[in-house]
């Protein structure tokens, strides 16, 4: 209210006009009644001229500050985001992480039933249908794989779904007597263990790197001890991963992926890395 009422002030869109005119008409006296009327326009326009540029001034601005921002949001994930609505990348809220050591959760171990529930419920076994539409704005291989129907569109999955998935993975060779017929596959496949898990770290890598998450963990004084101790319980800015879930059944794609018996497909050797390249 303060504020409104400061810029009206400093306005003074009346004082100014009649200052400008009473100018004028003591010149008046000497001058013709165009001179006069040319004054006026004049003292009009320097009232004017410098809302004029302060209006140009502050769209200027408003674009550039949207426009950074937005740059900003967009990074590493502007391609898959776009899809959830327009205000995903703003729909974000703060959350305290339980970080305390010994704080039981449904994602920690012991292992069991329960456990491997929670993490199933997290990511969804089955694949998308992305628009055509949708598919053009995430700079994806363009010979992605189409889908064989009257609806068309392109096969997905959320990167998360995969990232968790991953996660669980590691998080399972860890407790090797409950997952005791993945261990035995791990210990028969070396080669391809190694492989799995390598990329998948790698993945995860390159994930938290691009989202260079930072929150600040600070740290607290502990009874008995000399050092100060990290504390976990970090307040971190999070997205809704509920959408992803949501998302994910509203675009359900059912039923085989098979390869179109009709239609000739790009096969690729190794999955592109270009989003142009044809083999
Ligand atoms: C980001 O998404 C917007 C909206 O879908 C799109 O117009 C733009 O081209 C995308 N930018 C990049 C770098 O993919
Ligand atoms: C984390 O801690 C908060 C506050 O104590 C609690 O409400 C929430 O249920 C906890 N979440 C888990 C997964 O333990
Ligand atoms: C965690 O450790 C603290 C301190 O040793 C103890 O007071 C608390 O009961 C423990 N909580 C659980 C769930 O084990
Ligand atoms: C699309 O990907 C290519 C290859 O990584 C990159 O050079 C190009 O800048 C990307 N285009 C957009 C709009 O992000």
């Amino acid at each position: 209210m303060l504020g409104k009422y400061q810029l009206l002030d400093g306005r003074k869109p009346s004082s100014d006009i009649e200052s400008s005119s009473s100018q004028g008409l003591l010149e008046a006296e000497s001058a013709s009644i165009h001179h006069r009327a040319q004054n006026r326009v004049t003292a009009k326009v320097k009232t004017i001229l410098p809302w004029v540029v302060h209006a140009i001034l502050i769209v200027i601005s408003t674009t550039l500050f949207v426009l950074s921002t937005r740059n900003k949001q967009c990074l590493c994930e502007n391609a898959s985001t776009s899809i959830l609505g327009k205000d995903w990348s703003t729909r974000i809220s703060p959350r305290r992480f339980n970080g305390t050591f010994n704080l039981s959760s449904t994602f920690k171990g012991p292992p069991s039933q329960a456990v491997d529930e929670a993490w199933d419920s997290l990511m969804p076994q089955y694949l998308i249908r992305i628009k055509e539409s949708e598919f053009r704005n995430l700079n994806a291989s363009k010979y992605t794989a189409e889908i064989d129907d009257a609806e068309g569109g392109r096969i997905a999955i959320f990167e998360s779904f995969h990232m968790i998935h991953c996660l669980n993975g590691l998080w399972q060779t860890t407790y090797p007597e409950y997952y005791s017929s993945l261990h035995a596959y791990n210990q028969e496949h070396p080669d391809e263990f190694h492989e799995h898990t390598d990329h998948c770290v790698d993945m995860l890598r390159q994930k938290l790197m691009c989202d260079a998450d930072g929150a600040l963990i600070t740290y607290n004084w502990q009874k008995n001890h000399y050092y100060p101790h990290p504390n976990f319980n970090v307040q971190h800015r999070c997205r809704d991963y509920s959408r992803l879930l949501e998302f994910s059944e509203e675009r359900r794609l059912d039923g085989a992926l098979l390869r179109p018996e009709e239609k000739a497909v790009v096969e690729f050797e190794e999955m592109p890395f270009d989003p142009d390249a044809a083999s």
